[in-house]
């Protein structure tokens, strides 16, 4: 199966000017060349060439890292079984949804926004037919995770096109988009994720780090 719209991928040549954001083990995300971080409210907030992220979930300046994890038994290791790790797929005509549950950040955007498609506590959850297929595309290109992607006549798309950006969402995770690359390992990206648009946890919660799961639906409040 192809991919199309993949061309917002960085190019591999001048890496050391592009966008990107490495776990530190046991700290924060440290960024580089990404001036475009947004807080909730959708203002671009300040930052240096490169800067730090809190994902313990504790600092007292977030969203930026100001040293708490070093005081806390944070530990940035991915505790998951991998049980929801798989990708599962719903075929309607020409359309095919993908979706890995191992990877949903539960922003609800899907279920709220197109419930007759995206049908909580209903089997299956996705129902393709549920809506025309032009809407449900435009649906699943709003999910920021990545735990949904879509295959029109065969051909996959799984990377949307835009400018490099960090949006902290309130009470939740890092949604990064525009192909800012994650320095981690190839066997650490669950099963047809997407390297262009991801989330990432800090609350310090997921079991599934550096990416978020979800769990910071269990209370966690950021204070913006
Ligand atoms: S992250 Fe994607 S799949 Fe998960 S709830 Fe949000 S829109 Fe739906
Ligand atoms: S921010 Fe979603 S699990 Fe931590």
């Amino acid at each position: 199966m192809g991919t199309a719209d993949s061309a917002s991928t960085p190019a591999t040549a001048g890496l050391d000017t592009a966008p990107s954001i490495e776990p530190r083990p046991n700290g924060p995300f440290r960024v580089s060349n990404v001036a475009n971080l947004l807080n909730a409210r959708g203002e671009v907030l300040p930052t240096k060439a490169a800067y730090s992220l809190c994902r313990c979930g504790h600092s007292s300046t977030k969203p930026f890292c100001d040293g708490t994890h070093k005081t806390l038994p944070f530990d940035s290791s991915k505790l998951t079984d991998g049980s929801l790790n798989r990708r599962e797929v719903y075929h309607h005509g020409r359309l095919t949804v993908f979706d890995n549950r191992g990877i949903c950040s539960h922003s609800a955007h899907c279920t709220d926004e197109l419930p007759a498609v995206f049908r909580l506590r209903q089997e299956p959850w996705i129902e393709c037919s549920g809506a025309d297929q032009t809407t449900v595309m435009a649906q699943v290109r709003r999910c920021p995770s990545g735990a949904l992607s879509y295959s029109l006549d065969g051909v996959e798309y799984r990377d949307w096109q835009g400018p490099p950006r960090i949006f902290v969402r309130k009470n939740g995770p890092y949604e990064v988009s525009g192909g800012i690359v994650l320095k981690i390992g190839e066997p650490e990206w669950g099963e047809g994720a997407s390297s262009e648009h991801y989330t990432l946890c800090r609350c310090g919660r997921s079991k599934n780090k550096p990416f978020c799961d979800g769990s910071h639906w269990d209370g966690f409040e950021d204070g913006q």
